[in-house]
């Protein structure tokens, strides 16, 4: 989403050429979900949807169709400023980028990207960055945050926006969406789980006027045991609001995809929250509505010319009601789920900050409505400190997802007077500026973060070489990606190498990546393979660092004799530097694990994870591969990686015993059955009069601004259609009888019985060596053989100790619900035990290639000094 997204539309074509499209294979079908479900019957939520709905009562047609959209691109000082509704108290929302951090801002932290925080496998932590960034963006104004990023789930080693999300894992992204959610939340701010749904690269993934968007073409059971998963625990979560992708889901665009929005996300997972687009990703008025989309973002029409305030939404919007198309209760359940949010965050309280920040600029004062062509100006940044002690989380999440993949002699921990050489652009700032590239694209100097909307200013960047100095260390620093002439290799130096690969969104292209890593491949880049060799063959210990946004082929260097060590430092933010000296110099063990797959080559990987290139029409990206990505392929074609998902080293060791396990809940092969939804609210079917639509006298238009009124003329026409007794042409399947919900649907997340404990199980865990550190206990279930095919092993839970002194013991509480030990019928359409009474295998270890301890929900009973069904 972006100013530079407009010129992408400059090549206009003729609309017919949008109907060529290449075929979505045969088989997957969009099926129709109608109507959309009224929110407000969870519990959890009554109050406030009681609260929204009396508000709404009292609102005029306009007002309603004004706080579903966002009032133009540029248009205020948020990347999304809805309309407001003033009579009744509403201020414009302010919506604003991005998943770690305020975007375009200024005192603010730049926290560590979420793949970093996936790689800590610490909820505690994950919560705690949660609050500190809720916390901010609060201080800014903001009542909308875009994040927390759960799709990309990962599928794609090369797609460019994976590092803003957890891990190539649902049960990893769960945890880390959903703690996140929770952190954001507790401090009033809207959280958004984003992109719904299966969008997972960046080239094609936008509709145009040219050429459909891409098609995620996945089957049912795919959908659910691994894109869905991660959205239900956000909705379980509480989440607000959640934000359509731009891709199409088998043939069928996210943002008016009937089955998606109605079905599965409002009946089947019961969220109570609104709906939102990505940027400029709605392609129709009246069917996204139907669809169940709630709100517009930024507003504009996605084609030419965008400049000049056309929008599906507003004051169409306010057609369809008067003229018919959208039945009058769909625009009020949309405009309760978002004032029922907003309630809900406790948003309405007098002390909620307004916007006090302008993501367009970072001067004091500048036009008000940036994309008008006159606007008036005033003060738009106001530079609120919203920074606090915030460093110290974001510092503690980049020291614990430090990464020790390799230390071979112990060369790691660094002794304190080591004489270092230090090579890599990377240890240092960019010397441009560290915010000298527009949303960071560009890859110079120290990677903190990939680049796009979900990329941050720096207040400061702590650079690795900072690090050093603050160490007193004795280092020299060479600070180019080839290898000098004048190094001086002594045979009593230690090199350390930095080393990078990035990617991002894709409206800005970095070295010839446009956002996927089209070019780098998974290679390192600036020829960062070059240098590492270059320097293991003068220097006999060398340490490499790398900032990575995912996985890289290490082959070439790997095993050189002279490579000691490698650490992933992944992407730090702002605190790139103490924190990785915390684990050089051994003030800490690390403790972070991989939340990837490391592969020695890319044909390692199934060929359907490959970036999907230029097709004629709509491209289609098929998920052949299903339920088989990452580790859970490399398990099932038995390949070695170069390192497991999960593998981290530390420098002491641990031992894992007295494990134990315990059923809590009794299984059945189905889940008992949902409890019925509760009371929503009522709404009236009746068209209000068109007088609520038309323009006040003497309404001073802002040029450009999208507003929602009608002209008097406009607006009695419409109403004089709607008053026709002919019907609108709804889609096949249209209803609008409410549902009573899917029976895997109840509760926010699904069937609240799916959460239910099943078996209980801890471990108690020792520190073994001579160093303090931190576990990572990782909990993977083996399901029994049945009719289902399923991954060996699947990651179902995790817990960290706290730091162990040597000899210390910590005990773990981990749990497998039953959700986590059931498959889904696309049959039945229901979560199900696939063979009650079956031995599961609950596996316990530091990584899933070192699960040794196995528990068995059959004899209740857990051993250790086991083979894992997965050798490698
Ligand atoms: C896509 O098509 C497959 C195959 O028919 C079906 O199982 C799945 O439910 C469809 N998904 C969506 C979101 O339409
Ligand atoms: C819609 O919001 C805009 C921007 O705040 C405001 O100027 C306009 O009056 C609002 N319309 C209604 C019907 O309140
Ligand atoms: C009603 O208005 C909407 C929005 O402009 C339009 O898409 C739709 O076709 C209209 N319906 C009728 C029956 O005129
Ligand atoms: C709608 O129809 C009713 C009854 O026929 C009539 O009284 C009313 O004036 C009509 N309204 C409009 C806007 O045409
Ligand atoms: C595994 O085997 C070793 C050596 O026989 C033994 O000392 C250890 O206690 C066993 N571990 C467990 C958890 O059973």
């Amino acid at each position: 989403m972006r100013s530079t997204i407009i010129l992408g539309f400059s090549s206009v074509a003729t609309a017919a050429v949008i109907d060529r499209r290449d075929p979505v294979p045969a088989g997957y079908v969009a099926p129709p979900y109608y109507p959309a479900p009224y929110g407000g019957w969870v519990s959890d939520w009554s109050e406030s949807f009681q609260k929204a709905s009396v508000l709404v009562s009292s609102m005029t047609l306009a007002e309603k169709t004004n706080i579903t959209a966002g009032s133009g691109i540029f248009m205020g000082r948020c990347v999304g400023n809805t309309g407001s509704a003033l009579r009744v108290g509403i201020p414009q929302l302010c919506l604003q980028d991005g998943p770690l951090g305020v975007r375009n801002s200024d005192h603010n932290t730049a926290f560590p990207a979420a793949i970093t925080v996936g790689s800590t496998w610490d909820k505690s932590l994950i919560r705690r960055r949660g609050v500190a960034i809720g916390e901010e963006f609060r201080g800014k104004g903001v009542n909308i945050h875009l994040g927390p990023s759960v799709g990309a789930l990962g599928r794609k080693p090369r797609g460019g926006r994976n590092w803003e999300g957890f891990g190539s894992d649902p049960v990893l992204q769960a945890f880390g969406g959903a703690l996140s959610i929770e952190g954001i939340q507790s401090v009033g701010v809207i959280a958004t789980i984003k992109h719904f749904i299966a969008n997972e690269q960046e080239q094609y993934r936008m509709y145009s006027l040219v050429k459909p968007g891409i098609s995620s073409n996945l089957d049912d059971r795919t959908m659910h045991e691994l894109y869905l998963w991660p959205f239900a625990e956000g909705v379980r979560a509480g989440v607000g609001s959640v934000m359509i992708a731009y891709n199409a889901v088998n043939g069928s665009a996210c943002a008016q995809n009937s089955y998606l929005m109605n079905g599965l996300l409002k009946d089947e997972l019961g969220f109570q929250g609104f709906v939102m687009t990505d940027w400029l990703a709605q392609i129709s008025g009246v069917p996204s509505a139907l669809a169940g989309l709630d709100m517009s973002m930024p507003g504009d029409i996605n084609q030419v010319p965008l400049v000049f305030g056309t929008s599906p939404w507003m004051y169409e919007y306010t057609r369809a009601i008067l003229n018919g198309s959208v039945p009058v209760d769909r625009l009020d359940d949309s405009a309760t789920r978002i004032l029922a949010a907003y309630y809900q965050m406790g948003q309405d309280s007098p002390d909620y900050p307004r916007p006090n920040f302008d993501t367009n600029t970072q001067d004091a004062e500048g036009p008000l409505y940036p994309g008008a062509l006159f606007s008036p100006s005033g003060i738009v940044n106001e530079f609120v400190d919203v920074q606090d002690d915030h460093a110290e989380v974001a510092r503690e999440v980049a020291r614990d997802a430090i990464t020790l993949l390799k230390n071979n002699d112990g060369i790691l921990p660094l002794p304190r007077n080591s004489a270092l050489k230090i090579f890599g652009t990377d240890a240092e700032k960019n010397p441009d500026g560290i915010n000298s590239c527009a949303d960071q694209g560009c890859n110079k100097g120290t990677l903190g973060m990939g680049w796009g909307s979900g990329s941050a200013r720096y207040p400061y960047m702590d650079s690795p070489i900072d690090g050093f100095k603050s160490r007193s260390a004795s280092y020299q620093f060479f600070n180019t990606d080839s290898f000098p002439s004048n190094s001086n290799p002594s045979p009593t130096d230690t090199a350390v190498v930095f080393v990078t690969a990035d990617s991002g969104e894709n409206y800005i292209t970095v070295e010839n990546n446009p956002g996927d890593r089209t070019s780098s491949n998974l290679n390192l880049w600036h020829d960062g393979d070059k240098l590492i060799k270059d320097v293991a063959a003068q220097y006999s210990s060398v340490i490499v660092v790398v900032h990575t946004v995912g996985p890289i082929l290490m082959e070439e260097w790997h095993d050189l004799p002279s490579v000691k060590a490698v650490l992933f430092a992944h992407l730090p933010g702002q605190e790139a530097g103490k924190s990785l000296m915390e684990v050089l110099y051994g003030d800490v063990s690390p403790s972070g694990h991989l939340p990837y797959t490391l592969p020695k080559s890319e044909g390692d990987y199934p060929e359907s994870v490959g970036l999907t290139g230029y097709q004629i029409g709509q491209p289609q990206d098929t998920f052949t591969e299903g339920l088989y990505i990452d580790y859970r392929h490399f398990h099932k074609a038995n390949i070695v990686p170069r390192y497991a998902f999960g593998h981290g080293l530390s420098y002491t060791t641990f031992s894992f015993s007295s494990a134990s396990i315990s059923a809590v809940t009794p299984l059945t092969s189905t889940p008992p059955a949902r409890p019925a939804k509760g009371e929503t609210p009522a709404y009236s079917t009746t068209i209000p009069p068109a007088s609520e639509a038309y323009w006040p006298d003497n309404f001073n238009r802002i040029w450009r601004y999208i507003y929602s009124f009608l002209d008097k003329n406009d607006a009695d026409n419409a109403a004089k259609v709607g008053n026709l007794t002919s019907t609108y042409p709804y889609p096949v399947g249209y209803s609008n009888v409410q549902k009573a919900g899917p029976k895997a649907g109840g509760g926010q997340g699904g069937n609240p019985a799916l959460f239910d404990v099943a078996y209980a199980i801890s471990v108690t865990v020792t520190n073994t060596g001579s160093r303090p550190g931190k576990a990572v206990a990782q909990l993977y279930v083996q399901f029994p053989t049945s009719n289902f095919d399923t991954p060996i092993l699947q990651l179902r839970d995790f817990e960290k100790t706290s730091e162990l002194a040597p000899g210390a013991t910590e005990t773990l509480s981990l749990r497998v619900t039953r959700k986590d030990l059931s498959v889904w019928d696309v049959v039945s359409q229901d979560w199900i035990i696939p063979s009650l009474g079956g031995d599961y295998g609950i596996w316990l270890g530091q990584s899933s290639d070192g699960l040794t301890l196995r528990c068995g929900t059959e004899t209740g009973s857990c051993a250790g000094n086991q083979t894992s069904p997965a050798s490698v």
